[in-house]
């Protein structure tokens, strides 16, 4: 029989009664009450204390909650509302423990892009490549991989939450965690996040999926209120979030710094208790971002928000209790909370034991740092976007053995919190890339490899030095240029833009500066003039310009922020022992202004803290597909060093009912072994809503497919998954008509067609009908 109690001598009860503040008869009034309580069982084998002998419940697992908290104080349920320090140094954050109670103290550390402790904390781990780059390689099995990982780490290190994933919206091209991000499409994100969870959570470890919801700016986060109509909310802003939370079942959720439609997150009653508990069936915990409770515990309780992190202040605690005191907040909020809170806790590793802390750890073990270090290698070519390559410039041909390289000597205009200066700044790019991004995303690797040593380590020559042996930066002459020309088999041109927390991007983020435009010319003439090629690797975390230098070069790799493997990474990539098969996974605007969100980010009015959501549904692709706005490179677009054939399209009826089956093949007709990303997008009829041109429905990847090799796809789609949402009857609707598969290599480029019928309008789903009222002029195609 199980023991929910554990039996003190008379002695340890006295000092726990002084300690807790409160009376012997009070507590034994408790215990004897506990005692009787149909829940517990008392096991006092071996204690031999005589008559007085009281006990304390002991938290053993979930069904011994109830009596916990039954037994707790009011001051150690205020307590345990507020994060109090992490247990291994350098992690984010923790939670409160009540030895008396048996409830240890938890850990948190970031983050999304890996396993991360404070820079001076002096613990390494694994430096995967950014989240915008797993999600280009729109290979679902990959994430787990990388995450499974991940999870591993967490646990090696005694940690129990890791703060990832994070899957905001790549709402504008300037958002400063865009990178940290995963697309500017809900499916593609939701179906990345979900798969981060699984593969952390596989560990017995837990995620917490962040920043719940719309932080899809950096500029006045903290304060800005975003005015966003319920129907962007639930099909744009929401959806990845609903997707992981129904699909993956997330161990925490953090609410995020800014408000919507008015309340903050973290005390956002219809965001937290009416979405995500009553609609979607979260039964996990919330906790706040840093600092995000704002101090205001009783709007935080009210709010559906469990715990305030890294900790509730004196004043807020003192507001809490004397509102349960006075009787303004119910008591049973504040033990909600705490059985959230606790409910994690008995699923954590510490609690059951499956991690220790050992706090002069500096590494993460010998076999996980090898075997994930040759992950983050393997992973990085799969996110890697080719966006042009003439001639076939890659992979570098057989000739090719000195590889002449130069860069940008960018400096970060901001380089978020908590990162070393040497994470924040360039020399030359080609001989310094950004690995990662920065702030609460930066990981301290175990090592790292830039593209110099990546080029020796595969047998290459690296120059970049001109004639008279001094090393060549931006600032290089048109001689300098010449000489590099003559003395390499090709150039490489590293254009470098870090990304991080706390600052959003601008034009000089976006657009390349002029002596970027100057570099990229001088040594494309040059490397012409003598018949020889000129690559450009974007380093970049978040579209850039090519529009205006992409026809002097001969190559375009976007090769992310791609992790601390990074030089081999691109070696193998550049080299052709890796094939790129990357696919764009947010716009590559002509120019900035002709995002959608340009006139409302990040604010609208001339008011800082607001921002009115004017594209409404019209996000990313939706917008220029609908709008017909021709981008640079456009949402799902990646090229291969081999080429694929989409054929045999099919569906098993062509009437939508309940669930439809798209089949197609993809085979490899090039002459290389290769990835490929099919991507299914619907074009649903107008109605009594208007619909985008085209949204994505479901995404794969191929195994590697030999030349002649082909795969088959089967997607399922069933009616939520082309449902809209109705906002005058608070439900998804699929409305009758003809509606269209399409399948394709991109948003663009579409292979083949599929019609199928709805015959009658369907509901999908009804949520909550107390929606946030909006007041919102939003872009439609009608009033244009
Ligand atoms: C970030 C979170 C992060 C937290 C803890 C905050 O500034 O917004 O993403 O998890 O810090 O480091």
């Amino acid at each position: 029989m199980k023991s929910y109690y554990k039996v003190l001598s008379s002695s340890m009860f006295s000092l726990i009664l002084l300690s807790s503040g409160i009376s012997g008869v009070q507590a034994a009034e408790q215990t004897q009450s506990q005692v009787n309580g149909s829940v517990v069982a008392i096991d006092n084998s071996g204690v031999q204390t005589g008559a007085a002998q009281e006990q304390t419940p002991i938290l053993v697992d979930q069904a011994s909650i109830p009596a916990v908290i039954q037994a707790m104080t009011l001051d150690e349920k205020v307590d345990l509302i507020g994060g109090a320090g992490a247990a291994v140094t350098g992690a984010a954050g923790g939670t409160f423990a009540i030895p008396r109670l048996g409830i240890p103290k938890l850990t948190f550390a970031d983050g999304p892009a890996g396993l991360r402790f404070g820079s001076t904390a002096n613990k390494s781990t694994t430096g995967f490549p950014i989240p915008s780059a797993l999600s280009a390689s729109f290979n679902k099995e990959l994430m787990y991989q990388v995450s499974s990982a991940m999870g591993k780490e967490t646990l090696d290190y005694g940690v129990d939450v890791i703060l990832g994933p994070a899957l905001n919206i790549h709402r504008d091209p300037r958002g400063g965690r865009n990178f940290e991000y995963y697309s500017e499409d809900p499916l593609l994100s939701g179906e990345m996040a979900a798969e981060f969870t699984k593969g952390v959570q596989d560990q017995g470890v837990g995620v917490s999926m962040k920043h719940y919801a719309a932080n899809n700016q950096e500029t006045n986060r903290q304060s800005v209120n975003e005015v966003i109509s319920e129907r962007a909310l639930r099909e744009i802003y929401l959806a990845g979030f609903e997707r992981v939370v129904k699909e993956a079942n997330p161990w925490t959720v953090m609410s995020s710094y800014n408000s919507i439609n008015g309340p903050f997150s973290a005390h956002n009653s219809w965001l937290l208790n009416d979405v995500l508990r009553s609609d979607w069936g979260f039964n996990g915990m919330v906790m706040t971002d840093w600092g995000g409770s704002k101090q205001n515990g009783i709007a935080m309780l009210n709010g559906g928000n469990d715990l305030s992190m890294p900790s509730l202040n004196a004043v807020g605690k003192a507001a809490v209790k004397a509102a349960i005191l006075d009787g303004t907040l119910q008591e049973e909020k504040l033990d909600t909370a705490i059985e959230n809170i606790l409910n994690l806790v008995v699923k954590s590793p510490t609690f059951k034991k499956l991690s220790t802390v050992d706090d002069a750890k500096q590494s993460v073990s010998a076999d996980l740092a090898a075997t994930n270090a040759k992950l983050s290698r393997e992973a990085a070519p799969e996110g890697m976007v080719l966006l042009k390559n003439e001639n076939k410039a890659l992979p570098f041909s057989g000739t090719v053995k000195k590889v002449g390289i130069v860069g940008n000597s960018y400096t970060m205009p901001s380089c978020g919190f908590g990162t070393p200066a040497s994470a924040c700044t360039t020399d030359n790019a080609a001989s310094k890339m950004f690995l990662m991004g920065t702030g609460s995303a930066y990981v301290t690797p175990t090592h790292t490899v830039q593209l110099p040593e990546g080029l020796k380590n595969g047998g290459y020559i690296p120059v970049n030095t001109n004639a008279s042996g001094a090393k060549i930066n931006e600032n290089l002459t048109a001689e300098d240029a010449a000489y590099m020309a003559q003395n390499s088999d090709i150039g490489v041109i590293v254009i470098a833009r870090g990304s991080g927390e706390g600052a959003d991007g601008n034009s000089t983020t976006f657009e390349p500066s002029e002596n970027e435009s100057e570099l990229i010319k001088k040594v494309s003439d040059a490397y012409h003039a003598v018949n020889k090629k000129v690559v450009v690797v974007l380093n970049v975390g978040a579209p850039f310009n090519t529009v205006s230098w992409r026809d002097s070069v001969d190559s375009i790799l976007l090769s992310w922020q791609p992790g601390m493997e990074a030089g081999n990474a691109l070696t193998d990539v550049l080299s052709g022992k890796a094939n790129p098969s990357g696919k764009l996974p947010a716009t590559f605007p002509v120019k900035l202004a002709d995002s959608p969100s340009y006139a409302n980010f990040p604010s609208s009015d001339g008011n800082p803290n607001l921002v009115n959501y004017k594209e409404d549904i019209y996000v990313g692709y939706r917008y220029y597909s609908t709008f017909n706005v021709k981008p640079a490179y456009e949402f799902g677009y990646g090229l291969s060093y081999t080429t694929f054939d989409y054929s045999d399209f099919k569906l098993n009826k062509d009437n939508l009912s309940n669930k439809i089956k798209v089949q197609f093949k993809v085979t490899n007709s090039g002459s290389l072994a290769g990835k490929e990303a099919p991507q299914l997008y619907v074009s649903a009829p107008d109605g009594k809503l208007e619909k985008p041109a085209i949204e994505l429905k479901a995404f794969g990847k191929t195994r590697e497919l030999k030349p002649g090799q082909k795969e088959t796809f089967n997607f399922f789609i069933d009616p939520k998954d082309i449902a809209s949402f109705d906002e005058s009857t608070s439900s998804w609707i699929v409305e009758k008509g003809t509606y269209q598969f399409k399948i394709g290599a991109s948003s663009s480029d579409i292979r083949g067609t599929l019609n199928f019928k709805v015959d009658k309008d369907i509901i999908a789903e009804v949520v909550n009908d107390n929606g946030p009222d909006v007041q919102l002029e939003t872009l439609s195609k009608y009033n244009q």
